[in-house]
């Protein structure tokens, strides 16, 4: 189903998926092997992994959302919504969610170190970045 406006760009938007999806790999990797080790290197290497990702992720959602129509007040269905307002709020929500989970890890390895929480946690990052690009890519950049 089409919910306008679909950018000029979609391909650049769709590499930058791949790329996210690659750096959340390497700080999955980063992180079981670094739980396993327990070294200080190990920790160093999780945490440039999620500093990586987390920009990126920053990066790439707040372009999106100068793609998207403008902000709602309020997000919640309103008289007067668009086809498309539904989705784009919904996507707004979970780049504010992706966000404040990705900057969770960021936080949790910098302040504790703890790499079997931030295991976790950045299990569930996975499965919500997944979800939110299968939405965008199949009512948004698909057209
Ligand atoms: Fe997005
Ligand atoms: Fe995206």
């Amino acid at each position: 189903m089409t919910h306008a406006p679909v950018p000029e760009d979609t391909e650049a938007l769709l590499l930058e998926h791949r790329d996210i999806d690659a750096l959340l790999e390497a700080l999955l990797a980063a992180l079981s092997a670094g739980a396993l080790v327990g070294s200080v290197d190990a920790l160093v290497g999780s945490i440039d992994a999620i500093a990586r990702l987390d920009d990126a992720i920053r990066v790439h959602s707040g372009f999106e959302e100068g793609l998207f129509p403008a902000a709602p007040e309020k997000l919640v269905t309103r008289a007067g919504d668009t086809a498309g307002d539904p989705l784009f709020r919904l996507l707004r929500l979970e780049h504010v969610q992706i966000r404040e989970l990705s900057g969770m890890i960021r936080c949790v390895l910098g302040d504790s170190g703890d790499l079997a929480g931030a295991f976790t946690m950045a299990a569930n990052l996975a499965s919500r970045w997944e979800a939110h690009v299968r939405r965008e890519e199949k009512d948004w950049l698909g057209g």
